[in-house]
């Protein structure tokens, strides 16, 4: 337990309770941190500042207590619109007319009694009260990370049935069956069991909760001296001593996870004895109750709280973190133990913020002094596995960061002349801003820069994007020739931009995680591109060079041409041999992979896609097994050979599609050192792709320094944002299903460009299901709502034209934005959620004789405006994925 808990206090005496969730099946553990100090008290704004701080520090987990009125609905609806979802600490209902345990004065300053005496929990009274309040979340479409019942019912802290005064005694199993005070305590236990039951019974019928985990309120720790607890004069129940009583009746048939605190004491952090002395505590604390979900006898441990006592360095601003950054390790790799035996359900640390609503910060916070700290971002660092032996420790400070692609290849002689990417230096050295975005409420711009470790620091974008759209105008060249890219002015093929040019990629279309962070990658639609005609050092005339792109195997299209490479200076064709770029496409027509469908790595050199050194297929080029994140490979020695390759970037090597001569005609290059990326050498821009990074090297490089850029590659984790599907987190995949009684085995799918619900079930075809199958972005025209993007159909939207729903491609103009923006809120029958038009609030998407439209109610305007059935047929219920 924390030697100090009064923040707490403040919401337990809200909401009553505290909470307690779990996970049930295999999942990964979810990783995140405690939200105190009532937040869902903060103004619109400040909420909107908290929730775009944990995302950009990838927290998707936040454990909070939820009042049931309109502010609780409103901050969990909020979290939930980010992609956070809320393990809801939840507290017991005493029996009806029980007065609230009025604290002696003597005991005013020691944080006890925050709590309902457990022997007056009364199982109905929560039925009726939580039962209500789910419902209402659920009616704002809210799923919830986990219910945790009770926190820290082991102690006097929280719990009155332990009396007051007491003398700090650690009662155990045999006490609660003999000791009176301990017999009292036992009693409270057995309501607790009937509440948790209760709870179980709302969960297992709720709409939207029923895969969400139970888990047991949070156990307070104790430390073997039994010092505080005298200090305070509080008594407890140890934690094993708890838990073998709740097990013994019945808690394993009730909740998917043990909920349990640790607060060790820092001794000599990062030492050997220091660690030992944890893991004994740990151990000592209820560890060694945590078991994998199924096993015969205990459950995943949920640590719900966990921060240290006895910390040093965290009183005055700046901070001195090295203690408690050490501290952090060592409970992680306890922590990743624990979930490597798969015993771990969760991880929660206290807390996440100072100041408020506080009169002081509290010194346990990841954020401290106005910023996020280094070991609170390892402590909420979102994949546990990375964590593992220290890793992310020691690439904590940018002059401990290991070397990055273009340190491999200046060390083979073959340095980069290029190094484009919005998601993290490709120098270990590099300190500059890796993009410009551009809004559009003031034509600002603003660059993005990197966080110590050297991944985009998103969070500078998000705040600067804040209620306005924004689109990503300039790609740093982080090498020393400068050669930035812009958007493409246009060439041969005009863009649909301004003056001809290409249109940019909207900033926050594409977020995955990255280095443990949320980043934002670049997502090409049709019309877009980007493109620098006057560079430095690029290879011309049969000159060396080689490249690489992370791009996408699931987002891709057959259009010309999604390039990363060298072209032409005049934007226009000028021949066969005066492009060398890698190309990702579905290539049906250069090379005719009709046989072959699929994503295909190629090489652009002018006039042909070339998958080897004909012009025909070389079913080698086709990138099987739709990974989300590939590498793809081009190196070209200007005069006689050129070598394909490609990976995947989530783990592996290269698999070489070609190594050979270059095609008749092509010999020698002639390259004219231009860059470009998302569009071919003549401008044309019909293709769609996802960006995150690319290099281009002077010279041809070695196998070997690929290879080490493959494991360097790899080695970032790239991934979707954690926990996403069938939420409205943008980048979550979803379903959406009607609600109209006659119509619910139905979902909105594509049908050939047109927008109608039909039936799907688990035996539909494939393209059935991946037609009914939606990407949630962020609202292209206003990032607090939402547009979905095909599944199938890669850059392609929802839009309403003539108020009926097509799926389009993005073009990127306000209208079309505006178009394809949707604001979801509560389901108009209470169902799931509703979603109306960014700029017409009063036209929802609607589902009408099996066709799909935006329709007001009632206006008579349209035969689909009709108000019967309207708030049945305004309200889908956003469900997983179809085709994941
Ligand atoms: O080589 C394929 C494409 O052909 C090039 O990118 C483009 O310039 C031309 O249309």
């Amino acid at each position: 337990m924390k030697h100090l808990t009064f923040i707490l206090t403040a919401a337990w005496a809200v909401t009553a309770a505290v909470g307690a969730p779990t996970l049930a099946g295999t999942e990964p553990p979810v990783v995140g941190a405690n939200l105190v100090n009532e937040p869902y008290k903060q103004t619109a704004a400040e909420q909107e500042a908290t929730f775009r701080i944990l995302q950009a520090a990838g927290v998707h987990v936040i454990r909070a207590g939820i009042p049931g009125n309109d502010q609780g609905l409103a901050f969990a609806q909020g979290a939930y619109a980010h992609g956070i979802k809320i393990e809801w600490l939840l507290g017991v209902y005493p029996d009806p007319g029980t007065p609230w345990p009025r604290l002696p004065d003597a005991y005013k300053s020691k944080g006890l009694w925050r709590g309902w005496p457990l022997s007056t929990a009364n199982a109905d009274a929560f039925k009726a009260n939580i039962g209500a309040q789910l419902a209402e979340l659920e009616s704002k479409g809210v799923v919830l990370a986990g219910f945790e019942l009770g926190n820290e019912i082991n102690w006097t802290g929280f719990n009155a049935d332990f009396p007051l005064p007491a003398q700090g005694r650690v009662l155990n199993e045999k006490d609660l069956a003999s000791d009176p005070e301990g017999r009292k305590i036992a009693q409270g236990y057995l309501r607790y069991l009937q509440t948790l039951a209760a709870l179980k019974d709302i969960r297992d019928h709720s709409m939207l909760n029923r895969r969400t985990p139970i888990i047991s309120g949070g156990l307070a720790d104790l430390d073997d001296s039994g010092k505080w607890l005298r200090s305070v004069k509080a008594d407890a129940v140890s934690v094993d001593a708890t838990l073998h009583f709740l097990q013994a009746n019945g808690l394993d048939q009730l909740v998917d996870g043990y909920g349990l605190h640790f607060y060790p004491l820092a001794i000599s952090p990062g030492s050997a004895q220091g660690q030992a002395a944890l893991r004994a505590h740990l151990e000592l604390n209820g560890l060694t109750q945590c078991a994998p979900p199924g096993a015969a006898k205990g459950k995943p441990c949920w640590v719900t709280e966990w921060n240290f006592n006895g910390l040093k360095g965290l009183d005055a601003c700046p901070i001195d973190d090295s203690s408690r950054i050490a501290m952090v390790g060592e409970m992680r790799s306890v922590l990743h133990d624990l979930a490597d035996q798969n015993r771990l359900g969760g991880s929660l640390y206290y807390t996440w913020q100072g100041q408020i609503h506080a009169p002081k910060e509290d010194h346990d916070s990841a954020f401290l002094c106005g910023a996020l700290t280094e070991s609170g971002r390892l402590a909420v660092a979102p994949n546990i596995a990375d964590l593992m032996a220290g890793n992310l420790i020691s690439d904590t400070h940018s002059e401990a960061i290991k070397q990055r692609p273009c340190d491999i290849y200046a060390a083979g002689n073959t340095p980069c002349i290029a190094a484009h990417s919005t998601v993290r230096s490709l120098y270990a050295k590099y300190t500059g801003a890796l993009y410009q975005v551009k809004r559009a409420s003031d034509d600002a711009a603003q660059d993005i820069g990197l966080l110590s470790d050297g991944y985009a620091n998103a969070a500078t974008q998000d705040a600067f994007c804040t209620n306005t759209t924004c689109v990503v105008t300039r790609i740093y060249d982080q090498s020393t020739k400068h050669n930035d890219l812009s958007i493409s002015s246009g060439g041969r093929y005009k863009g649909p931009g301004p003056n001809g040019s290409d249109l940019g990629a909207a900033a926050d279309a594409l977020p995955v995680t990255a280095g443990g962070h949320q980043v934002y990658g670049v997502s090409i639609s049709p019309g877009m591109g980007y493109r620098n005609n006057r560079t430095s050092d690029v290879a011309v005339n049969g000159k060396p060079e080689g490249m690489y792109m992370i791009s996408s195997g699931t987002h891709f299209n057959s259009g010309c041409c999604f390039d990363y490479g060298n072209a032409e200076v005049s934007g226009t064709d000028t021949g066969a041999a005066h492009m060398d770029a890698v190309n990702v496409t579905e290539d049906l027509s250069w090379a005719d992979c009709r046989n072959e469908p699929g994503l295909g790595v190629q090489a652009d050199l002018e006039n042909g896609l070339f998958h080897w050194n004909q012009r025909s297929c070389n079913p080698a080029s086709n990138v099987s097994g739709g990974h989300p994140f590939i590498s793809a490979w081009l190196k070209n020695n200007g005069q006689t050979r050129f070598t394909l390759k490609w990976g995947n970037a989530q783990s592996g090597g290269l698999n070489t599609i070609y190594s050979g001569a270059l095609p008749d005609g092509y010999v020698p290059m002639r390259q004219e050192g231009a860059i470009i990326l998302g569009v071919g050498g003549d401008n044309s821009h019909a293709s769609a792709g996802s960006f995150f990074e690319g290099v281009m090297t002077t010279g041809f490089p070695t196998d070997g320094a690929d290879n080490a850029v493959q494991a360097n590659i790899v080695a970032v984790g790239y991934g979707a944002p954690t926990g996403l599907a069938g939420t409205l987190m943008p980048g979550s995949e979803i379903s959406l299903q009607a609600t109209t009684a006659c119509c619910i085995g139905d979902y909105v799918r594509n049908l050939n460009g047109a927008v109608v619900i039909a039936p799907i079930t688990p035996s539909s075809a494939e393209q059935d299901k991946s037609d009914a199958t939606w990407i949630v972005r962020r609202g292209l025209a206003d990032n607090s709502c939402v547009s979905f993007e095909s599944r199938n159909n890669p850059g392609d939207f929802l839009r309403q034209q003539n108020l009926a729903l097509h799926m389009q491609p993005f073009d990127g103009t306000a209208s079309n934005r505006a178009d394809a923006t949707f604001c979801p809120q509560a389901g108009k029958n209470q169902k799931g959620s509703s979603f109306h038009l960014v700029n017409d609030p009063t036209r929802y998407v609607r589902h009408y004789y099996g066709k799909v439209y935006v329709a007001s109610d009632g206006d008579s305007t349209n035969p689909w405006s009709t108000p019967v059935h309207w708030s049945d047929d305004v309200s889908f219920i956003v469900g997983p994925p179809w085709s994941p």
